[in-house]
């Protein structure tokens, strides 16, 4: 199911509020891994509605290159989910990706999105499962639910933490979600990045973290990512052009750790097949099965950056 964009990367997830014209001509220009707009909260409910006409418009004009193409549209909680997923996926589906559905609290919302999407690919003749799902992980019930959440639907390929809503769901005394609070000693959502990360790795899917708010301070937004970043989240949202620089380069392996994962590959291998051994020391550290595992994750990742194998 939605087999186009499932493995493709998603480092830099770029955010176009969905009723402003000027914005969704510009998004595709920026070079952001995926391209999400908004029907959400970054549109005012006056314009909910208008606003789908100018996505349905944007994706079918405007040129996408192949990036991961996606539309948040509204929880369930509101009027609008359905009437945006059948106007936006039964006119534009082609091109689209998948739709994200923000605020879940259980898996029987992502169940109601699945079934809904089957209808709408059924009338407007796309093929069932052509639309995948991202689901945000930003309530305190969410998160309480987030391993049958993540395990709902096989349309789902992402869950993606939501800061600022999460913050004002666990009623934290702070007026700015995801970022750094300096008076914590600690990180204080390192248990939501790990619990998110653990359940969507069970169930293959790809971890993405929401927003950096502070938009100008981009050397607080690159410690801040250094987080997710080393637990192993595939990438994460990006609300301006200058953003999406920091994280494709955050979430890409360095040119160095890309080669030294490609060695570890080749003298496993040569252990393993040529001398008969599970264990070998390369250079000053053992390695073993573990080492390919972990290997092979930074080769994946480099090569969905673009790397290429250093010469020599
Ligand atoms: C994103 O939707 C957030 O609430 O942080
Ligand atoms: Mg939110």
């Amino acid at each position: 199911m939605s087999a186009r964009s499932r493995h493709l990367p998603r480092r830099s997830c770029f955010s176009t509020p969905g009723s402003n014209e000027r914005f969704l001509e510009k998004a595709p220009t920026v070079p952001a891994d995926m391209s999400f707009l908004d029907l959400e909260d970054s549109v005012a409910p006056l314009e909910k509605e208008a606003a789908r006409a100018k996505v349905v418009e944007a994706i079918r004009k405007q040129p996408w290159d192949d990036r991961v193409l996606c539309v948040r549209i509204n929880a369930w909680d509101t009027e609008w989910t359905y009437g945006d997923v059948i106007e936006v996926v039964g006119n534009a589906g082609e091109r689209l990706d998948e739709v994200m559905l923000p605020k879940v609290q259980s898996a029987a919302e992502v169940i109601a999105l699945d079934l809904l999407l089957t209808q709408v690919e059924k009338k407007s003749g796309l093929p069932v499962g052509h639309i995948g799902i991202e689901a945000q992980i930003e309530t305190t019930r969410g998160l309480i639910n987030v391993d049958d959440i993540c395990a709902a639907s096989p349309r789902l390929e992402t869950i993606i933490f939501g800061p600022a809503d999460f913050a004002a769901s666990m009623e934290m005394p702070v007026l700015t979600g995801g970022v750094q609070i300096p008076e914590y000693p600690g990180d204080h959502f390192n248990y939501v990045f790990s619990r998110i990360l653990m359940a969507g790795r069970a169930n293959g899917l790809q971890v993405i973290d929401g927003p950096y708010l502070k938009i100008r301070e981009l050397d607080a937004l690159r410690d801040f990512t250094q987080r997710t970043r080393v637990l192993g989240y595939d990438g994460k949202w990006a609300l301006t052009p200058d953003q999406v620089g920091v994280l494709n380069e955050m979430y890409s392996p360095t040119q160095e750790q890309f080669d030294k994962a490609w060695d570890i590959l080749d003298a496993y291998q040569k252990a393993t097949e040529v001398e008969g051994k599970g264990a070998v020391m390369f250079g000053d550290e053992m390695i073993d099965e573990a080492s390919r595992k972990m290997a092979i994750k930074f080769v994946g990742r480099g090569e969905r950056a673009g790397l290429t194998r250093s010469q020599g």
